[in-house]
């Protein structure tokens, strides 16, 4: 496996696959891997020649007062998961590298799609992902690019960036891993004390009960959306950033549950903020 930290030696590397007619895989990711990441490398190598891992806390997806310095790294572990699964490539550049003193451009998706849910409680982040992104696609050359469906949201915006930019690339969707007790794995989860480890439970629970909910003849998305955060409140320590239900394909307001719809939570138990979600079709 090879580790690029410079921008200029891996596209070069990327250029001359593309040029030998391989297909490449990208997996963008903020490192702290866990089995959720590890599934999109697998769903890479099922459908690529070569796949490349990009490691990189992205700064600009960051708020003031978000945990940009305190989000875990590790970079040994990582590419140590990484080389078990044959990657091919970790592009895992510095701050400096990807961002110049002078640096000035960026790449903003517009409209409710970004103005919603994590684009209203983090103003600039989806900013900072489509930008980030932008960069790694045209750094790394890749034919298809694997997201988590765990970020319902930010795909949805990578999705529209690529429509509206013409992107030569698709994006692959890979559905949520778990933890065996239901919590969507996320590099965050290590932060949560025991406690709220338990309490974090409550995510899933409430998703799996508003779906059953549904299931079971309810289309009234505002009750939906109040037995939601009856459940989520039933945990002292959660406290609800959103939990919403919006039209599935473009984040769009809906009274009645007569289409596909996304339930969104976002949930902050101290100061580690959880987010999960489900699609649901009537
Ligand atoms: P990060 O949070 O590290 O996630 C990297 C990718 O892994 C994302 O596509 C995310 O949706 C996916 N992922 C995380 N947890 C998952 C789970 N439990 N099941 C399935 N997939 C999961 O998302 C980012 O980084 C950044 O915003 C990034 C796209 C890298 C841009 O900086």
């Amino acid at each position: 496996m090879r580790i690029f930290k410079e921008i200029q030696s891996i596209q070069n590397w990327c250029k001359e696959h593309k040029l030998q007619g391989r297909k490449i895989g990208l997996v963008p990711t903020m490192g702290y891997l866990h089995e959720g990441h590890l599934e999109l490398v697998r769903e890479a190598k099922r459908h690529c020649d070569i796949v490349v891992v990009s490691i990189f806390v992205n700064p600009t997806q960051f708020g003031a007062g978000e945990d940009f310095e305190v989000y875990p790294r590790d970079f040994e572990r990582d590419t140590s998961l990484l080389e078990r699964e044959n990657a091919d490539a970790v592009f895992a550049p510095t701050a400096e590298e990807m961002y110049l003193s002078d640096f000035s451009s960026w790449v903003e998706v517009t409209g409710e799609i970004t103005t919603k849910l994590c684009g209203a409680s983090r103003p600039g982040h989806f900013r900072g992902v489509t930008t980030v992104c932008a960069k790694l696609f045209n750094i790394c050359l890749p034919d298809l690019a694997f997201f988590g469906q765990k970020d319902a949201q930010q795909v949805m915006v990578l999705e529209k960036m690529l429509t509206d930019l013409n992107f030569p690339l698709q994006i692959i969707r890979v559905p949520i891993v778990r933890e065996a007790d239901g919590l969507a794995m996320s590099s965050r989860n290590v932060c949560l004390d025991a406690e709220a480890r338990e309490q974090a439970l409550v995510l899933n629970r409430a998703l799996g009960q508003a779906e059953r909910a549904i299931k079971d003849g309810e289309r009234d998305a505002a009750r939906i959306k109040v037995l939601l955060r009856e459940i989520i409140e039933s945990s002292p320590r959660a406290e609800i950033d959103y939990a919403e239900i919006y039209d599935a394909y473009d984040l769009a307001d809906i009274q009645q549950i007569d289409r596909k719809i996304l339930m969104a939570l976002a949930v902050k138990f101290g100061k580690t903020r959880l987010i999960d979600n489900r699609l649901v079709e009537v």
